[in-house]
């Protein structure tokens, strides 16, 4: 029997900084994981990762095919930007390994299927880090609301800002590996998938019209070097029951807010409501840089060094499923529960598509605001995918 999981990881930017690494190194996950290999273009962040984990340098590669052809692995982690999740997943699947990737599951809806449906194929595992599902506010809102205890979902605001040093690249130090990473994605990509797909899981409800409206009046005003995108995006969600939510995402908030994302919701029903203060978990501290909210929730660095919180234990989960499967001792109904389009993210990836396109389509104003134009998601689904498949996630 397996008692760890030789790991390759596929990407070592940002997001392997502020969470992974903790998972790798620091976590009760860690003695699961024996860290093999990495591959990543940029020279400077795989030798940082190769020096983190003690990797020969035949086991640091630019290229993920290399990595995936000479290093004898169990599963890859695939941190690229989200327009790169579908070829490494579908080619590490193909060549017999388990993936794991971060939120979305990929840029676009034909990436997300073909992602789906190679691990399927595969019979191969497939886990899409949302790592909010495992965030116990949303777990417990999620049991409350199926219980029946608040009635119908009507309707829902969520707020999800970051601070502007993280889509700002002249911030020192950059938040994000790739330069171009605000301008090659939209607050949607980044923020609102995470809260997409959390109001869905608490309501469990098919989306099937978007429509976004996003503002670009800071984010082109940067020094020296600006950037072409939106600061601001409110997505507006049509639900099959006509429920409605509006998911405003930003990453252009003053340096000096009380955290690095200002989060909060709030979901009406017809027999109560839910609000999720999601950045006030009750530890505010003041210091001499001023006046924060921490979330040890996320990411709690405890005092033997180690690191807990949802932020781990999301994808730590993951591995342990992963071992299990691979020692056969993972259940059918875990094994369905896995594979279902919702929790490989398929209706998360549809709005992110379909908010994107509405803004592409949209009336640009003088002012830098766009309006976007509606989308109808089961015309969207069939004009990207087919029929069959439209039908395959319930929307045709
Ligand atoms: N940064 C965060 O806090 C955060 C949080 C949750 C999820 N995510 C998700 O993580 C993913 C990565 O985002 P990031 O913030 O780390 O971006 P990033 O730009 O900081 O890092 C991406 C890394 O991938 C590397 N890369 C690019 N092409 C590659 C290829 N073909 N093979 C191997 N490596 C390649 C880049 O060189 C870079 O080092 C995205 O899907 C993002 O949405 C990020």
């Amino acid at each position: 029997m397996k008692t760890k999981l030789r790991l390759g990881i596929i990407g070592a930017g940002s997001v392997v900084r502020e969470i992974y690494q903790y998972l790798y190194f620091r976590s009760s996950y860690t003695p699961l994981l024996d860290i093999c290999a990495v591959a990543d273009p940029n020279e400077q962040y795989r030798n940082w990762f190769g020096d983190l984990a003690g990797l020969p340098a035949n086991r640091r590669f630019s290229d993920y095919k290399e990595l995936i052809a000479k290093t004898e692995l169990d599963a890859v982690q695939i941190n690229t930007p989200d327009h790169l999740h579908c070829a490494p997943t579908v080619a590490a699947l193909n060549a017999g390994l388990d993936v794991v990737v971060p939120k979305p599951t990929a840029a676009t809806l034909k990436d997300a299927h073909a992602m789906i449906e190679t691990a399927k194929k595969t019979g191969r595992f497939l886990g899409v880090d949302f790592h909010k599902r495992e965030d116990p506010r949303i777990k417990e809102a999620e049991a409350r609301f199926q219980g029946g205890r608040y009635g119908q979902f009507q309707a829902a605001v969520f707020y999800m800002l970051d601070k502007l040093m993280v889509a700002d690249p002249n911030h020192t130090p950059r938040f994000f590996a790739s330069p171009d990473f605000a301008e090659k994605n939209t607050p949607a990509s980044f923020l609102t998938v995470h809260m997409a797909d959390a109001l869905m899981k608490i309501v469990n409800l098919t989306p099937v019209q978007v429509r976004a409206v996003g503002y670009s009046q800071k984010l082109p005003s940067l020094k020296p070097i600006a950037v072409k995108g939106y600061d601001l995006v409110d997505t507006e969600i049509l639900f099959s029951t006509g429920a409605i939510a509006h998911i405003l995402t930003g990453w252009a908030l003053p340096n000096t807010a009380w955290a690095t994302t200002v989060q909060s919701s709030r979901i009406i029903c017809s027999d109560g409501l839910i609000d999720l203060n999601l950045d006030q978990p009750g530890l505010r501290e003041i210091h001499a840089d001023g006046i924060f909210e921490v979330n040890p929730l996320f990411k709690n660095f405890e005092k033997d060094k180690s690191v807990t919180g949802y932020g781990i234990s999301s994808p730590g989960r993951f591995y342990q499923q992963i071992l299990a499967s691979q020692n056969g001792k993972l259940s059918v109904e875990e094994r369905e529960a896995m594979n279902s389009p919702i929790a490989l993210g398929f209706y998360t990836a549809l709005v992110l598509e379909a908010a994107e396109k509405s803004l592409a389509e949209g009336d640009k104003l003088a002012t830098g605001a766009t309006i976007g134009s509606t989308v109808d998601l089961r015309k969207l689904v069939a004009a990207q995918l087919g029929a069959n498949a439209a039908k395959q996630y319930q929307l045709g």
